[in-house]
């Protein structure tokens, strides 16, 4: 029994250990939080309204968006339909951000999962995985097909955390290479549960 506990005891502290420590990051101004890894440095000009990225691996980061503020009327993120059905615009639109223009590349996706969930703050909000494999033919005029090797170019974890305020909607973003994901796991969920949507002053 005793050995029990202490093992269990030093596996609880090597799970903390392990884990990097998060920042919070408030924006007032355009309405809404989110928790990331307190290594992450933040990337200007990146084109959304916030960017972070880990240090070392680059194609590991993260972003806000949000839908214009004049435009947009959503009054919950249920306007989207079901989680299901928010699962399919998002990955169209990953799809169609990620398109590519290059001779024989192939992209392979997945909806991994999708899920609603009320949080601390009583808003639902909606998050959807995503797994998408890139594929490039290395020698797409070879006439033999045998002499068209395919190859895995990126295979990617994208997830997403929708949530709607100031009739806008919010998404958060996440995009990690599959390994890394399967590493840092426990620390990424976090990031995502920690996205929120704030009331501003109009
Ligand atoms: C963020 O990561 C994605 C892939 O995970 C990569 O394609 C993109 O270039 C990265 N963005 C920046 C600005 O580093």
């Amino acid at each position: 029994m005793a050995l029990m506990l202490s093992t269990c005891i030093f596996s609880n502290s090597a799970l903390a250990v392990s884990s990097v420590g998060l920042l919070e990051y408030i924006d007032t101004f355009d309405g809404y939080s989110f928790k990331y890894p307190k290594n992450w440095i933040q990337v200007r000009g990146a084109g959304a309204d916030i960017f972070f990225r880990d240090p070392f691996v680059l194609d590991e980061n993260l972003s806000v968006e949000f839908s214009s503020p004049s435009s947009s009327r959503y009054n919950s993120v249920q306007d989207l339909g079901p989680p299901e059905e928010a699962g399919k615009k998002v990955l169209k639109q990953y799809l169609t951000e990620f398109m590519s223009t290059r001779l024989g590349v192939r992209r392979e996706s997945n909806i991994l999962s999708t899920s609603s969930r009320m949080a601390d703050d009583g808003r639902t909000y909606y998050q959807v995985e995503v797994n998408i494999k890139s594929y490039a033919n290395n020698n797409e005029l070879a006439v033999m097909p045998q002499d068209r090797v395919v190859r895995l170019e990126w295979d990617r974890r994208y997830l997403s955390v929708l949530g709607v305020e100031n009739s806008r909607l919010y998404e958060l973003r996440l995009q990690t290479p599959e390994n890394v994901f399967v590493e840092e796991e426990n620390d990424l969920r976090q990031v995502m549960d920690s996205f929120r949507v704030n009331k501003v002053n109009a």
